[in-house]
């Protein structure tokens, strides 16, 4: 198997330096580029190495096998469309997209592999699963659903937890745009699947599901100790795309985590 040749989009941020690390550990991985914003905050990067970093998007997926994206809604966007016309699998990893944006993304899927998911770990795809079945199994639990993450996080609820909500939807076969709850005042009402956010100091991730019956509640959770489960995900789904038919996937399909 020889090395894949991956462009970090976002190269400069937590989650593209966790990327460029998990690339410079492996045998399997090479840095193609390293996309940063132009004019960006962000200065050195460690994990590099002699690799291009520029903030000129086709130089960075110019030698690519696949790009690897966790960025801004803004970027991803432009960034699918850029490597719908290269025919480059995407891995999107960014969360936070405009109904608009996701649409751009749905029509590049048409032309390439893309895998975007709100979470790229093998914990939360499989939490999803079980989360779509206990919302089936106990369709008069009231659901809520709590997240806490690091102070910096731009995006509330988290892109995981609207992933979770989702699931439960699925699960009843109800539309989440219909049932989410962002903000409360006043009585639950039924059938509705809250959420709830907290930001505070260096938190990489806590999610949990509450499904509340009558004396009784089941608590689903997830913590990620470490970016590395998102960015080894992201890289498995970069490798998984490289036979597979244009279309927009999710880790569940990555992983093989049957619905
Ligand atoms: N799916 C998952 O498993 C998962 C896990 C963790 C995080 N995420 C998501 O991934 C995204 C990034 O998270 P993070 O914690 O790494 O955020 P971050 O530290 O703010 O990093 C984002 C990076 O993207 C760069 N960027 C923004 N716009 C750009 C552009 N137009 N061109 C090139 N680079 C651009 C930023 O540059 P500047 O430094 O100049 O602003 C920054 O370096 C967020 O949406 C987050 O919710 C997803």
């Amino acid at each position: 198997m020889s090395a894949l040749r991956i462009a970090v989009a976002g190269a400069g941020g937590r989650m593209g330096q966790a990327v460029l690390r998990a690339i410079s550990e492996s045998p399997d991985f090479t840095i193609a580029g390293a996309l940063v914003r132009e004019n960006s905050r962000n200065g050195e990067l460690p994990y590099a190495g002699k690799a291009l970093v520029t903030g000129d998007a086709s130089a960075a997926i110019g030698s690519a096998d696949a790009i690897v994206d966790f960025s801004s809604p803004e970027c991803s966007a432009a960034l699918a469309e850029l490597a719908g016309k290269a025919r480059l699998p995407h891995v999107i990893g960014t969360t936070g997209f405009s109904a608009e944006q996701d649409a751009r993304i749905a029509a590049a899927a048409s032309q390439i592999v893309i895998v975007k998911s709100g979470n790229m770990s093998l914990g939360v795809t499989l939490l999803t699963k079980l989360v779509r079945e206990a919302a089936r199994a106990l369709p008069y639990f009231d659901i809520e659903i709590l997240e806490m993450h690091h102070r910096i996080k731009t995006d509330a609820p988290s892109g995981t937890a609207l992933l979770l909500g989702g699931a439960a939807a699925e699960g009843r076969n109800v539309s989440l745009d219909d049932l989410k709850t962002l903000q409360r005042n006043g009585a639950r009402k039924p059938g509705t699947i809250g959420f709830a956010s907290l930001r505070g100091g260096t938190v990489v991730g806590e999610h949990q599901v509450i499904l509340a019956g009558p004396h009784e509640r089941i608590m689903l959770s997830h913590s990620a100790e470490d970016r590395t489960i998102f960015a080894c995900g992201a890289l498995a789904a970069a490798r998984w795309a490289q036979d597979k038919p244009p279309g927009l996937y999710s880790m569940a399909d990555v992983l093989g985590i049957p619905g």
